[in-house]
């Protein structure tokens, strides 16, 4: 840039060259930055970001904020206030969900938390200020009405099921539907039927991410989900023993057959936390699902030590206490932030997308 005053058009320059970490267009173009004032050598500026980026808007201000110090050596202070952007519900596939983001957590084995991590990056998402959805395709064996403390009966109206809340936050589950104690017994159709209801049925109104808990092992689920909908991808869930590993390996494999993306690792039960001194014991070991995530070219997106609360928590369904709990929330918060971080690392690296309607 020129010496001399800095000028609006500098600044505009630098707008137009930033990207909005959800869409990948310009900030500028799409008039998500109002407000502009330049006074002599300080800048401020009003930014509009969408809720899917709520987890990462900090990281968005200040990269924009050390772009235009960078580019404008003579800029003495950047003042950005932020804004939601609205943006019109986007369609996904034909099955009538609105949703920016569909996430399946899975693994390869049964009992090492898939469900626990579900709801908890469902939570931690929604904590962050994004719209999210919680549903539960476990349909033999649904667990996230107890975690989550859930009671009451999805109402049905003119054939469509309306959800139960939690916090504000929509979640469906075969739990919901069916008594405690009577055993379900499904044929492949049914399953397939179900989870077509869940999906297609349900209000769950206009999400930036839907979290999908899936049954233990692979198969039947995942292919049937990959059929109703363009997924964005699953987080595979392991524990640090190695045979826990083999079959995190499997649940890659399976994924990636039935084309669902494979967003990341991550690493549950990874040590012991010992209540009374703090003190992290590797019962399992730990770091082995790092070292796979790296083998695999898979992002490891963090790791969840065992933790007497969580446990309580999920037992007594008040899953939502683990994220007062100082030394619980921050391994589940950065879960969700490293997956957006990446989710919108791929939306720059993607070519533009056709423009969309603001609301
Ligand atoms: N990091 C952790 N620390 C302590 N307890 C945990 C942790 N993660 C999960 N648990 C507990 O382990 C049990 C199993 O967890 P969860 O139901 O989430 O596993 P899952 O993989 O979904 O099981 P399933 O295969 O049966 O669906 C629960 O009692 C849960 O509270
Ligand atoms: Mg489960």
């Amino acid at each position: 840039m020129a010496d001399g005053p800095i000028q609006l058009t500098d600044v505009q320059a630098i707008l137009k060259d930033f990207r909005d970490p959800e869409s990948g267009r310009s900030i500028h173009d799409f008039e998500q930055v109002k407000n502009v004032q330049l006074d002599g050598d300080r800048l401020s500026l009003t930014l509009e970001l969408t809720s899917w980026a709520a987890p990462i808007w900090q990281d968005v201000c200040d990269a924009l904020s050390e772009k235009l110090q960078a580019a404008l050596p003579g800029l003495r202070s950047v003042r950005i206030d932020r804004r939601i952007h609205a943006r019109a519900p986007q369609k996904l596939g034909e099955i009538g969900l609105t949703a920016k983001t569909v996430i399946a957590v899975g693994s390869g084995k049964g009992g090492v938390g898939k469900s626990t991590i579900a709801a908890s990056l469902a939570f931690a998402l929604q904590r962050a200020g994004s719209r999210v959805g919680l549903m539960d395709s476990d349909v033999y064996g649904p667990s996230i009405p107890h975690l989550l403390g859930l009671s009451g009966r999805p109402m049905i109206e003119n054939n469509r099921l309306t959800p139960i809340f939690k916090n504000g936050m929509p979640v469906m589950s075969m739990g919901l539907l069916v008594p405690k104690e009577e055993a379900v017994i499904w044929r492949g159709p049914m399953l397939h039927g179900a989870v077509t209801q869940f999906l297609r049925d349900t209000d769950w109104g206009d999400l930036d991410y839907l979290i999908i808990d899936m049954p233990p092992g692979t198969g039947d689920i995942a292919l049937t989900l990959s059929q109703l909908l363009p997924l964005t991808g699953a987080v595979v869930v392991c524990t640090p023993q190695d045979v826990a590993l083999l079959d995190a390996i499997k649940a890659i494999h399976m994924f990636r057959k039935v084309n669902i993306p494979v967003l990341g690792i991550v690493e549950n039960m990874s040590g012991f936390v010992c209540p009374d001194c703090g003190k992290k014991y590797d019962i399992f070991g730990s770091g082995g699902a790092r070292k796979q995530a790296e083998e695999s070219d898979l992002p490891f997106l963090g790791e969840v030590p065992i933790q007497l609360a969580i446990r309580e928590h999920g037992d007594a369904g008040t899953m939502e206490a683990n994220f007062t709990d100082a030394n619980v929330a921050p391994s589940f918060e950065k879960i969700a932030y490293r997956l957006v971080k990446n989710l919108a690392a791929s939306a720059a690296a993607a070519p533009p997308q056709p423009s969309l309607p603001v609301l």
